[in-house]
């Protein structure tokens, strides 16, 4: 009973929240954009799971399946989610290649909870290669110095073996 009462009061805590977060991808690279809903998961009947980028129809789940229904072509074949997951409450998904273009504000709206989740995404330059070091030619005189100490070790230790 007091535990029934505790998950619907947690219930009406979850209702009407917006909450924003941020993702950071490398041009190129794959990025998650994360969507967890803490609140109670409904059965799959109510689990309609909306991404949207602006106008656009990144992603949908709809009665708790993917459709590729009225799906931006821009996010054609770059975009999954993790069905698994599904129960848990997570609703995050994987967009791939990302590209410089696919930055901005994403939405996951979550119809069942009245929950938007904001996700702002950051695209940055892939690194550039880092260039080769010139080998410095100070390293070489180390190197014959080094060399020369060990010769002049070698000769003492000759030299003692001698006298011994
Ligand atoms: C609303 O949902 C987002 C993810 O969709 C989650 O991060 C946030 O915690 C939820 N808000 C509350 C109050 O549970
Ligand atoms: C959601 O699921 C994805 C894929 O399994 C995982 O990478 C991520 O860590 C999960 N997020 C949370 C908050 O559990
Ligand atoms: C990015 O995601 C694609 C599609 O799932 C996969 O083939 C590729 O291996 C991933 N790349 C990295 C770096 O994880």
């Amino acid at each position: 009973m007091v535990k029934r009462c505790l998950i619907s009061c947690m219930f009406l805590l979850v209702i009407n929240k917006v909450s924003s977060e941020m993702a950071v991808a490398v041009e190129g690279g794959n990025v998650t954009l994360p969507c967890v809903y803490s609140g109670n998961v409904p059965q799959s009947e109510e689990m309609d799971v909306f991404w949207r980028y602006n106008d656009r129809n990144v992603y949908s789940i709809f009665k708790g399946k993917v459709s590729a229904t009225g799906q931006d072509p821009e996010y054609k074949g770059r975009t999954e989610s993790y069905p698994e997951a599904y129960g848990q409450g997570n609703f995050s998904i994987k967009l791939s290649n990302v590209k410089a273009s696919d930055k901005g504000e994403y939405k996951c709206i979550l119809t069942f909870a009245v929950n938007i989740t904001s996700i702002q995404l950051k695209v940055t330059a892939p690194q550039p290669t880092a260039p080769q070091p010139t080998p410095k030619p100070r390293n070489k005189g180390v190197g014959s110095r080094s060399a020369k100490i060990l010769l002049i070790f070698t000769a003492l230790l000759g030299y003692n073996q001698v006298l011994l």
